[in-house]
């Protein structure tokens, strides 16, 4: 089996304008040559202008979200296709904060993972379980079914990332067990139509919790929110995940 790449991504949600480029600029120069992926997502507004202050470094750019559909009437909304011109080689897909606050289903994220792939982008697919899903032991029923109805045909490792990110580790700086983190990691490996597909964790992963997680067997890499705005912070992630 091809081994997954490692990769190591920031979700800026909704924070950054034009001079948090700085840090994009900070991480580009702190790493010309990662051992790792690097990848920064930050607001749409901000993908054209990231992409060209990180042009001809390592460091990749990829947007929040796109369309189920490729154009038409949709006021408000971006394409794939819009992405993949404004710089963007990935677009993170059906994160807890958009299935929450937008009411996105998991046969709403596989249209939109379907248009990604499309547009030529790679798609990182989030699934995670509520706190009370696991305290009502559905952990694993839940992400694997979320996994199962949000990859469109056709996912491989060339064009899919998976992120298993627990909902109420996000943001909280409460995070599963390193135990925890295996199982769930090692049931999402084993239904992955390509074994090659990286499996990123998410959810208050910092400097000083990184190395532990990363040396967890399935898990590739991280999808970082509050610690990837600043590229001290984040720079010491990529940075543990290089050695793992
Ligand atoms: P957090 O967010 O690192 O701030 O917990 C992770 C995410 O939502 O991707």
């Amino acid at each position: 089996m091809t081994k997954a790449c490692k990769l190591a991504a920031g979700n800026w949600k909704m924070n950054g304008l034009h001079a948090d480029l700085d840090q994009a600029r900070a991480l580009a120069q702190a790493f010309p040559d990662p051992a790792c992926g690097v990848l920064l997502c930050p607001p749409a507004t901000l993908i054209a202008a990231m992409a060209q202050t990180v042009e001809g470094s390592a460091v990749m750019v990829g947007g929040q979200d796109c369309h189920a559909q490729a154009s038409g009437a949709h006021t408000g909304d971006i394409s794939a296709q819009m992405l993949a011109d404004s710089g963007a080689r990935h677009v993170i897909l059906g994160h807890s904060e958009r299935r929450a606050d937008h009411g996105e289903s998991s046969g709403l994220v596989a249209a939109k993972a379907a248009q990604a792939h499309a547009a030529g982008l790679v798609a990182i697919i989030c699934v995670g379980e509520t706190g009370a899903e696991r305290d009502a032991g559905q952990t694993l029923g839940v992400v694997l079914g979320q996994l199962a109805a949000s990859l469109p045909d056709g996912a491989d490792a060339a064009n899919t990332v998976v992120a298993y990110e627990p909902v109420w580790a996000i943001g909280t700086g409460r995070t599963p067990t390193l135990p925890q983190i295996a199982e769930v990691h090692d049931a999402l490996r084993a239904h992955l139509p390509d074994g090659a597909i990286s499996l990123l964790y998410g959810g208050s992963v910092k400097p000083g919790n990184a190395a532990e997680i990363f040396a967890i067997a399935n898990v590739d890499g991280a999808l970082v929110g509050g610690a990837s705005l600043k590229a001290a912070d984040f720079g010491q992630i990529i940075s543990a995940l290089e050695r793992a």
